[in-house]
């Protein structure tokens, strides 16, 4: 299996074709950063989320570098990861565990699209790229809220991060923080 992992630009976001059908594209979803705005990423709403996904990842970029990762197999793309500082990502200071630490990156989305696609390893494969950009751009942790008893979460379910080496920083019946330090 040819497994490739590429950084986010808002040129590989937009050439992303396969993802059009799909329910949870993350192509248009705008969801973390911008809530007062989130509507559902489908149907006539997509021109406008895409252009708005696209202009708050031009100027992420800009301030922070690279935000995103997409990973794809035998040059289909199957999955994307997003972090940035949970201030460039509103969503995060509504979640009932707490907000993000100042200290954190937060991991937003980390999503393998394709159910035929996962538990092969790719998500752990995103994951390790993700916290390796990370670790060599001097950041001190990383955060997510993961999710309990239910497998469908923006960023995966907490089993997912237990075994990759997360620990839970604030509990929460839900949607836990967890963190691992780099
Ligand atoms: C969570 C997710 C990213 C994990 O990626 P993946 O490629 O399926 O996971 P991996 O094969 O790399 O798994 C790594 C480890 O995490 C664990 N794991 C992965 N998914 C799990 C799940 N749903 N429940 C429990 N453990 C899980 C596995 O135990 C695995 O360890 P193992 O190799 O010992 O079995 C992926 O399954 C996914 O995207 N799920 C959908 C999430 C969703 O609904 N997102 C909505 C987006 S808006």
């Amino acid at each position: 299996m040819r497994v490739e992992i590429v950084s986010l630009t808002e040129e590989n976001l937009v050439e992303a074709p396969e993802w059009d059908e799909h329910p949870f594209s993350c192509k248009y979803c705008i969801y973390w950063e911008f809530p007062e705005e989130c509507v559902e990423p489908s149907g006539e709403n997509r021109g406008k989320t895409l252009a708005k996904k696209v202009d708050w990842l031009r100027s992420a970029r800009k301030v922070f570098g690279d935000c995103g990762k997409l990973i794809y197999v035998e040059g289909k793309p199957v999955g994307y990861a997003q972090y940035a500082p949970p201030k460039m990502l509103p969503r995060s200071a509504e979640y009932p565990a707490g907000r993000p630490s100042g200290d954190a990156v937060l991991i937003s989305c980390l999503f393998i699209a394709e159910k035929e696609y996962r538990r092969r390893g790719l998500g752990k494969k995103l994951l390790q790229s993700v916290i390796e950009d990370l670790r060599r751009r001097g950041v001190k942790a990383v955060e997510t809220f993961a999710r309990r008893n239910n497998p469908n979460n923006p960023s995966g379910p907490v089993e997912f991060y237990l075994k990759n080496g997360f620990m839970v920083l604030r509990g929460d019946p839900e949607f836990p923080l967890m963190r691992i330090e780099l």
